[in-house]
């Protein structure tokens, strides 16, 4: 078979593709897994539910190799601190960070320490930690707690935090707005996405911001973020001590972003709204069975967040203040498979039928 693909383009990720941008020099260790270059699909069924002549693509952030986002962050963070010679890592996390920094810290040859929130770790998350040889301990607290711990464990110099408090973090993954200009050959007019700990707003903003600098893009998008109804600090405006989601990944009560966040979506002229865990199940369930894309709770933030704005007009940003043609991009930050318990309750019993064709035909047809 005639390729021309090296070794080195086979195994790239966001590094090799964005060195220019990215805090790499050649005395960096590339700490890769393939991460990025995620698809960004175009929907028409979202077009048409959107409405007045808007062109939506979902960006799948969770065929990345650990299932979500998170990748592309922790490839310049695992590859920064293997540079300054670290010999382990150490996070808190609702799940997808710890799944990720283990996978990369396995990668590296180096051990990884994950604090998690005891019973709020989705299943998939947490098996996934396992499977990568990290060190877990569960607290009872919640994400902020674990947060607080890491922070101060890390002050003894024995850990490098790879959370979004590690600027690296956010450096690799402002890389998916890049794709994003990359694709659509300009900036999209609005961007939905759910917030959590308020990383990803703050690194898609960064990238667009670098992209219009550099003059790769004519024009910034709108942030417009979504958190659960019920651990929606930075849409109250105040710390949430007991935040409470289905959406276990964004059960955040006190971002480590707040601020960055904030001022993203002031800048853009975007918007910070919720959505209630009702309408996250059903925008799951609505991109699974009408598009393909099985997506965790969390990641349907952004979908509920569409549906919203589509169609209330109380919503904190609405499209219906919109002229056409306009492009919506929602990040979809994580695979349906991680956290699958929901999904499993909804599942129909099965029932066994003879290994015939009749009562095969009989069963389909009922
Ligand atoms: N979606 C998913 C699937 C997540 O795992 C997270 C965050 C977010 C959205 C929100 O992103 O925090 O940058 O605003 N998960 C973190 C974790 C907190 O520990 O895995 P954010």
């Amino acid at each position: 078979m005639h390729s021309t693909t090296t070794k080195s383009q086979r195994s790239g990720g966001v590094i090799e593709r964005y060195r220019e941008f990215l805090p790499v020099s050649p005395a960096t260790p590339i700490i890769s897994l393939g991460e990025g270059n995620t698809p960004l699909i175009y929907s028409p069924r979202l077009s048409e539910r959107a409405g007045r002549g808007c062109d939506v693509f979902v960006k799948n952030e969770g065929v990345n190799p650990t299932g979500s986002f998170k990748d592309r962050g922790m490839t310049v963070a695992v590859s920064k601190a293997m540079e300054s010679g670290t010999r382990a890592l150490i996070c808190a996390s609702t799940g997808n960070t710890s799944a990720s920094a283990a996978a990369y810290a396995a990668r590296a040859g180096i051990s990884c320490v994950v604090i998690l929130p005891a019973g709020k770790i989705a299943t998939g998350k947490l098996l996934q930690a396992f499977a990568y040889g990290a060190k877990i301990v569960a607290i009872n607290g919640n994400f902020d707690d674990a947060l607080r711990i890491v922070r101060e464990l890390a002050e003894t110099g024995d850990f490098t935090i790879v959370n979004s408090i590690n600027p690296h973090r956010i450096a690799g993954q402002k890389t998916a707005a890049f794709e994003i200009v990359d694709e659509l050959g300009d900036a999209p007019d609005f961007h939905l996405l759910p917030v959590g700990n308020a990383g990803n707003i703050t690194a898609y903003w960064t990238g667009y911001q670098e992209y219009l600098a550099r003059e790769t893009s004519t024009k910034l998008p709108s942030m417009i973020g979504f958190q659960a109804i019920g651990a929606a600090p930075i849409f109250y405006d105040r710390i949430i001590e007991k935040p409470e989601t289905i959406a276990s990944a964004i059960g955040i009560g006190n971002p480590a972003s707040w601020k960055r966040a904030r001022a993203a979506i002031v800048e853009s002229r975007g918007a910070i709204d919720v959505v209630s865990d009702q309408d996250i199940l059903a925008a799951q369930r609505w991109l699974a069975q009408h598009e393909g894309i099985f997506v965790e709770p969390a990641s349907a933030a952004s979908i509920a967040g569409l549906f919203k704005w589509s169609d209330s007009a109380d919503a904190t940003h609405s499209s219906q203040k919109i002229r056409e043609p306009t492009r919506i991009v929602c990040t979809v930050t994580g695979h349906g498979l991680k956290d699958p318990d929901v999904s499993i309750g909804r599942m129909e019993k099965l029932k066994l039928v003879a290994a015939t064709v009749p009562e095969v035909r009989r069963a389909i047809e009922l």
